[in-house]
């Protein structure tokens, strides 16, 4: 069978109503996460709850792709490779490629992706392993002074190489500038910085001669940090993110995935929706949580085989109130039952 071309990956990514499902947690992020539920981080324990995540009735009905961390990529469930599970669900296998964050020298709370050295040869191998699209992160923090320019120009200009390389390998790159929600900063700060960020992306994007039609972004919606005293109405995000977006981020880029960023899952969901319901983008608008989607799950399924198929139900739930809210349909009602399939 020959692999799918770029354009078939993101249309596919892209499908109506389906969003995509981060599970690419790092190992200290997975360890702090289980840890909180006394559950303890093995290969196995790793292994079954993302065999739980994976295996929930009717995923591939919601979500379009999934991103692997390296080890999981690796693994086997009943003699099936992990990539090849997913496929057979029509779900999109994806990998995480960068290597976390590492301070960056000479700046005080910046940080910059590591991950580039030998990477060509690490895209042809998980390409090989089934992945079709890949992911870096960046991260840009708000503070007094923060960010500085040098801090976006380089995480801007690495996530771009790491564009480029992706495309290269015949991978959908995902771009993913995040720029934190830590902090009392006002969601007109973060329209500011996000709209710095978007820009200086786009240019290094250009410079490297990124294809934007076979990639996607993934970014934060434009919200006050989490220590604000005045928290926005959804509406007030939708309108900021909305227009920073369109006032930095080409049409010709065919999808913008959210990340959740620390919202509890129903915020980013209310969120969500009401972008959405703004309409008239030239993009398409999806979800690619990592917490808010599963959050429910694994404060349910906690490490207990026999709460498998109750975690599976919070997984789905969640998932069909963003896809309802892909359409601006959904309201407080979709919580009360299991939103149609
Ligand atoms: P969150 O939705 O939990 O922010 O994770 C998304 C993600 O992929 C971060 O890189």
């Amino acid at each position: 069978m020959t692999a799918p071309n770029l354009e078939t990956t993101v249309a596919a990514l892209l499908s109506p109503g389906k969003g995509i499902l981060a599970a690419d947690e790092s190992f200290p992020t997975i360890e702090k996460r289980f840890k909180a539920l006394a559950i303890p981080s093995t290969a196995e324990s790793r292994l079954a709850y993302r065999e739980m995540l994976f295996t929930t009735p009717g995923l591939g009905g919601v979500i379009s792709g999934v991103i692997l961390f390296d080890e999981t990529i690796r693994q086997q469930s009943g003699g099936v490779s992990i990539p090849e599970m997913l496929t057979r669900q029509g779900i999109i296998p994806g990998i995480k490629v960068d290597k976390g964050t590492t301070a960056l020298p000479g700046f005080v709370d910046e940080k910059i992706t590591q991950g580039l050295d030998g990477l060509r040869d690490r895209l042809a191998e998980y390409r090989e392993l089934g992945a079709r699209f890949t992911k870096w992160r960046a991260v840009i923090a708000i503070g007094e002074r923060l960010p500085t320019v040098a801090c976006i120009g380089a995480n801007a200009r690495t996530l771009a190489l790491f564009a480029a390389l992706s495309q290269e390998a015949g991978l959908v790159p995902i771009v993913e500038p995040e720029v934190l929600m830590d902090g009392n900063h006002t969601l007109d700060r973060c329209e500011d910085v996000t709209s710095a960020t978007l820009q200086a992306v786009f240019a290094a994007l250009f410079e490297h001669r990124v294809v934007l039609e076979t990639m996607l972004l993934k970014t934060g919606m434009v919200l006050p940090g989490k220590d604000c005293p005045r928290q926005a109405e959804a509406g007030e995000v939708a309108e900021a993110t909305v227009r920073c977006l369109r006032r930095r981020v080409p049409g010709a880029v065919p999808g913008i995935v959210f990340l959740s960023g620390g919202q509890s899952d129903v915020t980013a969901t209310e969120r969500l929706n009401a972008i959405c319901a703004v309409g008239g983008t030239p993009w398409t608008l999806s979800f690619s949580f990592g917490r808010a989607l599963q959050d429910a799950a694994l404060k349910t399924w906690v490490g207990t085989p026999a709460n498998v198929a109750a975690a599976q139900a919070a997984l789905h739930h969640r998932a069909a109130c963003n896809r309802l809210a892909l359409t601006g349909r959904y309201s407080a009602q979709a919580e009360l039952g299991t939103p149609a399939r």
